[in-house]
This record gives structure tokens, sequence and C-alpha cells, in this order.
């Protein structure tokens, strides 16, 4: 080979057959795009069943095409296809080879087409198909929670604002949170499916071409809603690539946030939750214990995630319309952060199915740090007609007071707050406990057990039909 000649030792290493290994390295993505090969295929096919039916080739032309792509479909399928790196990507590989299966009729394929239409479609069709993955995943999610919010519907836990207990919630309210955001997330890949469902293939290299083409043929034999409305947006547009790891991006930060209330929660200190063996481990020489790594990866794995994102926009954000090779590089971004999600998505829906929800621990933390001081604001302004501020300065007292006597609201004395106020009654011990200020709280959203079922109701019905 002419380039071993060029060594030279400042490229050195790797490349030191010289400038035209360091360009093939640089410039293929075969490693990477071979994912595409059944996408690419299934574009060609079309593309060439298209080309035959408006006259642009031959029948028997077309019919070797399509069968030299199934032989190629099969050959890549069993392992027996050989990428090469010197043909660069996909859509060179399988149409070199299908000149080797076919002879001539194999150059007709890309009338009419250009590996940037190609490639267009074929990513297209390879994100709206993951699309489908996640949403199927996120629903599998949802429905794992709302299973859990059902059995826990009355179960009281802290509700947590800054990490400090706030007010008494129940944990079937807290799963239904993450069901919320989780159902935000599939209406998230719901909408931006119907918005990238058109077929860019026919743009051509750029501009269209004279070819009778019928984009509208071709868009409807892969799936597509309609072609494209721009050639020149056809071949520039990544932002389905964009969207998808914007949606990815936020749902792995869900994903994270959850994560680490698991880490929190199974802590010996909070032991609301333990996990099962399979989503933990022990350590190899603390016997006692058990550590969330599966949550601690799914919280790391999100630094991935959010990368890519970051990665691809920055890729896209100085080129000028139309293609530039640049674009090569949303494809890594992409598989990555398609991988790293469908992995988290599963880990997660494992562990919130499996874990052991430690109702004794979750309600005595509840009951703990004056939670139920709001209720006894409340109590004073709905009974004694208390303007609310001054309720809340009343209350201030009565916890103060409880402070100074170790002691939790519910257990001061009757005299203790009539030191207080002297309009208070016996009455007021009917909303101290953790379990009647929760099972008051029947605002629409709210965290009354009854509301919570509400609620599961609705989404378990919205849920099925997503
Ligand atoms: N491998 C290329 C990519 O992924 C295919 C398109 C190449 N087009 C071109 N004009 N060089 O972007």
């Amino acid at each position: 080979m002419s380039d071993k000649k060029a060594s030279n030792a400042m490229w050195g290493g790797r490349f030191a057959s010289g400038p035209a290994a360091i360009m093939e390295a640089i410039n293929a993505s075969i490693g990477f795009d071979k994912k595409l090969y059944a996408q690419d295929i299934r574009g060609s096919i079309a593309h060439s069943e298209m080309l035959a039916e408006t006259g642009i080739i031959e029948e028997k032309d077309q019919e070797k095409i399509a069968h030299g792509l199934n032989t190629i479909l099969k050959e890549i399928e069993s392992g027996k296809f050989e990428f090469s790196t010197r043909l660069e990507d996909i859509h060179m590989n399988v149409e070199a080879r299908l000149a080797e299966l076919i002879g001539p009729a194999a150059g007709r394929l890309h009338t009419a087409r250009s590996r940037n239409d190609q490639v267009a479609v074929d990513f297209r069709l390879w994100v709206k198909d993951e699309f489908h993955r996640v949403a199927e995943a996120l629903k599998g999610l949802i429905e794992a929670f709302l299973k859990r919010a059902e059995e826990h519907a009355a179960t009281v836990m802290p509700g947590f604002t800054h990490l400090q207990t706030a007010q008494p919630v129940t944990f079937g309210h807290h799963c239904m949170a993450y069901v919320e955001m989780f159902a935000r997330d599939l209406s998230r890949v719901r909408d931006a499916i119907e918005r990238m469902d058109e077929s860019p293939l026919g743009a051509a290299a750029l501009a269209g071409t004279g070819f009778p083409i019928d984009r509208f043929r071709t868009a409807k034999a892969l799936g597509f809603r309609e072609p494209t409305r721009n050639s020149l947006d056809s071949v520039s547009d990544r932002d389905y690539a964009l969207e998808f790891l914007a949606i990815a991006a936020i749902s792995a930060t869900h994903l994270s946030r959850l994560a680490e209330e698991i880490v929190i929660w199974s802590t010996p200190q909070f032991g609301f939750v333990r996990l099962s063996d399979s989503f933990s481990t022990g350590s190899s020489i603390m016997p006692q214990k058990k550590n969330p790594d599966a949550a601690e990866l799914v919280r790391a794995k999100t630094g991935r995630v959010n990368g890519h994102l970051i990665g691809l926009l920055t890729v896209m954000k100085g080129l000028p319309l139309t293609y530039s090779k640049d674009m090569q590089e949303d494809k890594e971004a992409v598989f990555d952060a398609a991988e790293t999600l469908d992995l988290m998505l599963a880990a997660m829906t494992g562990m919130v199915g499996d874990m052991q929800v430690n109702e004794t621990a979750m309600k005595k933390a509840a009951g703990s740090g004056y939670s139920t001081a709001t209720d006894l604001a409340d109590w004073l302004v709905r009974t004694l007609n208390l303007p609310f501020r001054e309720a809340h300065h009343v209350t201030g007292r009565a916890v103060a007071l409880a402070e100074g006597k170790k002691v939790g609201l519910e257990k001061l004395t009757l005299e203790d707050l009539q030191s207080i106020h002297d309009g208070i009654t016996d009455d007021i011990f009917s909303v101290l406990s953790v379990q009647n200020s929760v099972k008051s709280r029947t605002s629409f959203g709210g965290t009354a057990p009854a509301e919570v079922r509400r609620q599961i109701r609705y989404w378990k019905k919205r849920i099925a039909k997503a």
C-alpha cells in the first residue's frame, strides 16, 4: 500500500502508516452506523420500488436490487457480512456488496438519491423506532408505580421541602408524583414522533432532483405520514435527534431524582425501603452493608445522557445549511443515549416493582419534626376564626413548647395548649395525628387517600390508551 511509505514519526502510534490511514480513521462511521443496516436496506428497497414504478429504472433491475438487498440483510443478520472501514459507512458498504452480488444493476439504485437524504431517512427511521421503544418502557415504569401507589394510597410518610420534614403525605401520593413526571415524558415522546414523522428521502443531495420521483410513495412505504417539504431542510435537519436527546435528558433527570430518593430511603437512617437483592450489592469488607448500586448508577448515567444532548447541540450550532460531515457525529450520541436510557428505565422499573416498603419506619418519621404544625394552624383558623398569620404565630409557640419538653405536638396536654391560646379545645387532638392530617387534605390533587385513589383511577385509564 502506498500510504505505508508515508509513515511519519510525528503522527506516530497507530497512524504510523500515514495520512491515508488517519483520513480513513477520522472519516469512517461504519464502526457505529452499521446499526442502521436494517433501516438502510428498507429505505433502499422502498426507493428502488418507487424508481421502477415511475419508470426511472427497469422492473427487472429493481427485482435484482431487491433480491440482492434481501440477501445482504440475511448476511448481516447471520454475522457473515464483512464490514469494511475503507468503504466508510453503512450506505457504501451495502452498495458495494450489492454490486458484487448483482453486477451493474446495483449502480442504478442510487439514481435520484444521495447519501445525504439516505442517511437522513435511515436515521429518522431508527430514531422513530427508538421513540416507540422508550414509550413502551415509560408505560411499564408508570404501571409499576401505579401498582405501588394502589398498595400504599394510605401509607403515611413525611413529605419534604428542602429535605426537611414538612407535612405528612402518603407514599402512594409520592409514587403518583412520579407517574405525573413519566407521563409527561411519554407525552413528549408522542409529540416528537408526530413532528418527525416525515420522510426526507428524495431531497437528494440538497436541491431535489429532476427525475420524476414520487416522494409520497416512498414516504408511505416507509411508514411516514408524508414527505418533508423543503429539500434543504430535509438533509440538514437533525431536530429529531436533538429532541430525542432532550427528551432522554429530561426523563433521565426524572430517573435520577428518583434514584437519589431511593438512595436516601434505603439508608439505615431512613429505612423507608429495602431494595431486593437483585438490585443491590453487598460490600466485600463490611458484611452489614447493602448498597443501592443500581440506583446510584441510574443517577450517574444521567450525566452521560445529559452530556450527549449538549454534545450534539454543540455540533449543530455552527453548521451552515445544508449537510456537513460534522453531522455524522449525531449517531454515537443518540445510540449511546438510547442504550443508556433503555437500561435506566429497565433498572428503575425493576427496583420500583421489587422494593419493600417499610410502613412502620415511614409512619414514625412522618410524625417527627412537628409535621402536623400546619394542621394545628389550620384548625385555629377554621375553628377559632383566627387570621392565618396569627394562627401561624400561635402554632410556632406550641412547637417551641413541645421542643422544650422534647415531645411531639400530639403529646402536649390541653393545658399546655390553652396556655398559648385559651380558645383551644379537646377537638384539636383530632388533627394532630399524621393519619388525620393526611386524610384532611382532600383538595384536588392533594394527599388524602381518597384523592390519591381518584388520581390512580384517572391515570390507569389514560395510560391504557397512551
Ligand atoms: N456517513 C455519513 C453520515 O453519517 C453519510 C452521509 C455522507 N454524505 C456525504 N455527502 N459525505 O453523515
